[in-house]
C-alpha cells in the first residue's frame, strides 16, 4: 500500500463511486425524495433516520449523528483504515491504485525530517554521554538514585544529563558538523538576541527523551534538580514534534496496551517511569498538556480501554472534566480514577507496589459515572445543589451521540440525584448537542468546570452560523469582515467554519468530497448534519442571526467579567489567571 496517495487519485476514485451502490450492500435503502433513507447500521433504531443523500453523496445519521462520504461509511461499517476504504472503493469502480508514489515536495520535506531526528538523535548521545561521565554527573546521578530510578530505568528510557553552561551542546554539534540553525529548528539551541551566535536551550536538568512511534527521538523533556522553576523545559513545537500527537512511552507501550486490552495515561514522566520500574508497562503519559483527540485516536488503535489517572490534587479532578469532551463519541470506554490527596502514581506505587496501584486501578469509573459524582459531591445535597449539579452535566449528556448510552446515563443522573427522569430529559432537549472536540474542554464551561451561563445558546447560534455560511455563501465575507468565527467557543464548528470560508466553491454540494484523512471526524461529522438538510437562508436572515451571536458574546463577556471580579475578591489567583486567558480569547483571535 502507497503511503502517500494524491490528491487527485482520491478525487479519482471518489468521483467514480456511487455511495447509495456502496450503502445499498449492507442497508435496504428506500427513496424519499431526492435522499434515500433506512435503518442506520451504526445505531439501535426502529424508524429510519438514516439518510443517504446521491446529489451530495454524503450519509447523515439524525439518530446517532454518524455521516461523511463513501469513505467514511467503508471506515465506519468495516473498520477499515483510510487508505484500505480507498483500495475497496477503487477496485469496485476498477481504478487501478499507484503502485508507489511520492512526490518531490514531499521528498524535500523528508529530507528535512530525517536532518531533524539526526539531530535530535545526537544531542540524545551527548546527553547520554553527560550522564555517563562520572564527574560531570554526580549531582545529576545523585538525584535520579534519590527518585528511585535505576540503572536499567535511566538505560531503558534513554535518561541523560544536559550539563551547565551555554554552549555545551552548542559547541559538540558544530564539532559533528552540524549547522547550529539546525540545532535551533530542532529546539535545542536558541538564537541570540543581542549578538549572532546561538545558545543550549537546556543547561542543568536531567533529559528524558521524547520518542515518536518509530521510535526516533523527536524531543526532550528536561527537569531541573532543585525547586527552581520552570520544573521541567520541553522542546518547542517543531516539524517532527508536537504535543498534542505525541505521548510519552507510546512507541514502547503498543504492545504492552494490546496485550493488556488497555492502556492507563498519566500526566508525569517520573510517574509513568516509576510504573514501568514496577512492571507496569501499559502506560503512556501526556507532555504538560490536555490530552487531546488526536492522543485518544493514536490510543485507539491498540485498545479501546482507557484509564486516566489523576494526581489526588485539585488539578486532577478538573483536568478529569475538562478531558470528557475528547472521548465523547470516538468510541471508547474511558475510565477514570483519582489517588488518594496527595499522591501520584510514583508516590503510590511506592507505597503500595504493583498490586496496591492496580488494585487502586480496579476502582476507576466510567468518565460520565465519574463526572456524575464530582457535580454531586462538589455542589452538595441541598436542592439549589442538585439543580446545579444536573445543570452542569446537561452538557456532558448532550454531548452523546448514542441514544442507548445517553439515555443509561439519563436514568443513572436521575436516580443519583433524585429528580425524575423525565424532568431532566427536558431539560436535556433544550441543550443542542454540540459535539465538542480538540484541545481541551467541553465547550463553554468555565476555567473551574462550570458551563458557562448562556452557553448553550452560543452554541445553537454557532451551529447555525455555520449552516447559514453553508447554504448561503453570499454572507461568507460578512463573516470574514465581522471575524465571528476567532469568536467561536466551540472548537469543532470554529473549524467547520473555516473549511467552508477556506473553500474556493461553495461547499454545500460538495461535503462529500471532504475526505476522512483531511479533516477532524467530529468536523466532518457536523457539516455533514448541517449539509443533508436543504436550508434556505435570506440576507435578513443572516443579519438577524449575526447580530444575535454578537449580543451572546457581549452577554458572556459580561457574566466573565462578573466573575472575574468574584475570584479578584477571594484573591483565587489559579482561577483568575485562566477566567483572564479565556477573556483573551473571547476578545477574539486567540483560538487559532
Ligand atoms: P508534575 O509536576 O506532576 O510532574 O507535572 P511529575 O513528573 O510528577 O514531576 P516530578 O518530577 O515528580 O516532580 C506533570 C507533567 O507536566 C509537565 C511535565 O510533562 C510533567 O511530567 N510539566 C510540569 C511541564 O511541562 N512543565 C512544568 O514546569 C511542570
Ligand atoms: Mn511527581
Amino acid at each position: 500500500m502507497p503511503k502517500f496517495i494524491p490528491e487527485e487519485k482520491i478525487a479519482e476514485i471518489r468521483d467514480a463511486a456511487d455511495i447509495v451502490d456502496f450503502i445499498s450492500d449492507t442497508v435496504i435503502l428506500k427513496k424519499t425524495g431526492r435522499n434515500f433513507i433506512g435503518l442506520c447500521p451504526f445505531h439501535a433504531e426502529k424508524t429510519p433516520s438514516f439518510t443517504v443523500s446521491p446529489e451530495k453523496q454524503i450519509f447523515h445519521c439524525f439518530g446517532c449523528g454518524e455521516g461523511g462520504n463513501v469513505f467514511t461509511f467503508l471506515m465506519k461499517s468495516e473498520g477499515l483504515a483510510f487508505p484500505e476504504a480507498l483500495k475497496k472503493v477503487a477496485a469496485r469502480c476498477g481504478i487501478q491504485m499507484p503502485a508507489r508514489t511520492i512526490g518531490g515536495d514531499r521528498g524535500k520535506n523528508s529530507g528535512e525530517r530525517e536532518r531533524l531526528l539526526a539531530v535530535n538523535r545526537l544531542a540524545l548521545d551527548f546527553f547520554r554521554q553527560n550522564l555517563a561521565h562520572a564527574d560531570r554527573s554526580r549531582r545529576a546521578r545523585a538525584y535520579l538514585l534519590r527518585r528511585g530510578i535505576d540503572a536499567e530505568a535511566m538505560d531503558r528510557f534513554g535518561v541523560g544529563y544536559a550539563p551547565p553552561g551555554w554552549e555545551n551542546l552548542a559547541n559538540y554539534l558544530v564539532r559533528r558538523k552540524v549547522a547550529a540553525r539546525w540545532g535551533a529548528m530542532c529546539g535545542l539551541l536558541v538564537a541570540r538576541k543581542e549578538r549572532d551566535g546561538y545558545y543550549d536551550r537546556f543547561r542543568d536538568r536531567i533529559m528524558l527523551p521524547i520518542f515518536d512511534l518509530s521510535g526516533q527521538v523527536v524531543a526532550f523533556g528536561g527537569r531541573v534538580m532543585d525547586d527552581s522553576v520552570p520544573k521541567y523545559l520541553n522542546s518547542p513545537e517543531t516539524p517532527v514534534f508536537s504535543k498534542g500527537r505525541t505521548l510519552f512511552n507510546l512507541h514502547r507501550a503498543r504492545s504492552k496496551c494490546r496485550q493488556a486490552d488497555s492502556v492507563l495515561i498519566v500526566e508525569g514522566y517520573f510517574d509513568l517511569i516509576s510504573l514501568v520500574q514496577k512492571g507496569i508497562e501499559n502506560v503512556v503519559a501526556t507532555l504538560g498538556t490536555a490530552l487531546t483527540g488526536d492522543h485518544v485516536q493514536r490510543l485507539k488503535g491498540c485498545t479501546r480501554n482507557m484509564v486516566l489517572v489523576f494526581d489526588g490534587d485539585a488539578a486532577g479532578l478538573q483536568a478529569a472534566r475538562r478531558s470528557y469532551a475528547v472521548f465523547a463519541n470516538r468510541g471508547v470506554n474511558a475510565k477514570v480514577v483519582v489517588l488518594p490527596a496527595g499522591h501520584d502514581p510514583d508516590s503510590y506505587v511506592r507505597q503500595f507496589g504493583r498490586d496496591g496501584f492496580l488494585r487502586k486501578v480496579e476502582t476507576a469509573e466510567g468518565i460520565v459515572t465519574f463526572l456524575i459524582d464530582a457535580a454531586i459531591r462538589r455542589h452538595g445535597d441541598s436542592i439549589a445543589g442538585r439543580v446545579r449539579a444536573v445543570d452542569e452535566l446537561m452538557p456532558v449528556l448532550a454531548a452523546i451521540d448514542d441514544r442507548v448510552a445517553r439515555s443509561l446515563y439519563l436514568r443513572e443522573l436521575a436516580e443519583r440525584v433524585g429528580v425524575p427522569e423525565a424532568d431532566i430529559l427536558q431539560r436535556l432537549r433544550r441543550t443542542p448537542a454540540g459535539k465538542v472536540v480538540g484541545k481541551g474542554g467541553v465547550a463553554g464551561a468555565t476555567a473551574d468546570g462550570r458551563p458557562a451561563a448562556g452557553w448553550v445558546g452560543s452554541l445553537r447560534i454557532e451551529r447555525q452560523i455555520v449552516a447559514m455560511m453553508l447554504h448561503f455563501p453570499e454572507i461568507i465575507p460578512e463573516i470574514r469582515r465581522r471575524g465571528l468565527l476567532d469568536r467561536f467557543q466551540s472548537e469543532t464548528l470554529q473549524q467547520a467554519g473555516r473549511l467552508v470560508m477556506e473553500s474556493d466553491a461553495p461547499l454545500a454540494a460538495r461535503i462529500g468530497e471532504l475526505s476522512p484523512d483531511r479533516a477532524d471526524e467530529g468536523v466532518l461529522k457536523v457539516l455533514t448534519s448541517l449539509a443533508v438538510a436543504d436550508e434556505k437562508w435570506d440576507h435578513n436572515a443572516c443579519l438577524r442571526l449575526m447580530d444575535q451571536f454578537d449580543a451572546s458574546c457581549r452577554r458572556q463577556q459580561d457574566d466573565l467579567l462578573k466573575q472575574i471580579a468574584a475570584a479578584e475578591e477571594r484573591g483565587d489567583q489559579e482561577l483568575l489567571f485562566k477566567l483572564l486567558k479565556d477573556r483573551q480569547t473571547q476578545a477574539g483571535g486567540g483560538t487559532t
